[in-house]
């Protein structure tokens, strides 16, 4: 596959992540008994690991030009993505909080997609 294919797939893992990472947390708030499902629970972890394995394939085709600090903080910040992303699907213990949970996470993603679009640490913000 070529570096445009993967990018494709990897944009479209992480445009398929939050959409459905959205309904699960609405789900998840409103005490929806679908979130139990199980091919609820394990669509997630396709996608993200989709998401980034084809992320990896990227790095490692643009190799030394891949060492830049936008990549390093995609990487952080996606483990961060993740991480609130727990809370809000299942950590949370009220539904308050993950509701809170899940704003901080899609905000976490749109600034992801700043940081890959700009190519640059502060997102948006440059
Ligand atoms: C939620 C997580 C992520 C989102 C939403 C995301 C989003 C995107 C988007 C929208 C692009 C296309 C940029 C463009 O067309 O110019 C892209 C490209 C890319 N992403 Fe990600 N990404 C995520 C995670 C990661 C991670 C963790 C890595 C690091 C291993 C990574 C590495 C790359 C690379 C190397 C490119 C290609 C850049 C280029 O060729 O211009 N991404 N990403």
């Amino acid at each position: 596959m070529n570096y445009l294919a993967i990018k494709h797939l990897h944009v479209t893992a992480a445009a398929l992540s939050i959409l459905f990472f959205m309904l699960r947390a609405y789900w998840s708030v409103t005490g929806n008994s679908l979130l139990q499902k199980k091919s609820v629970k394990i669509a997630p972890h396709v996608i993200d690991t989709v998401l980034l394995v084809a992320a990896i394939t990227l790095a490692a085709m643009l190799g030394p030009a891949a060492s830049q600090p936008w990549v390093l903080t995609k990487i952080v910040l996606l483990i961060a993505y993740i991480g609130v992303g727990t809370i809000a699907i299942k950590r949370g213990k009220t539904p308050r909080s993950r509701g809170i949970a899940a704003v901080i996470a899609v905000l976490i993603f749109f600034y992801i997609v700043g940081v890959a679009l700009k190519h640059h640490p502060a997102s948006w913000f440059v």
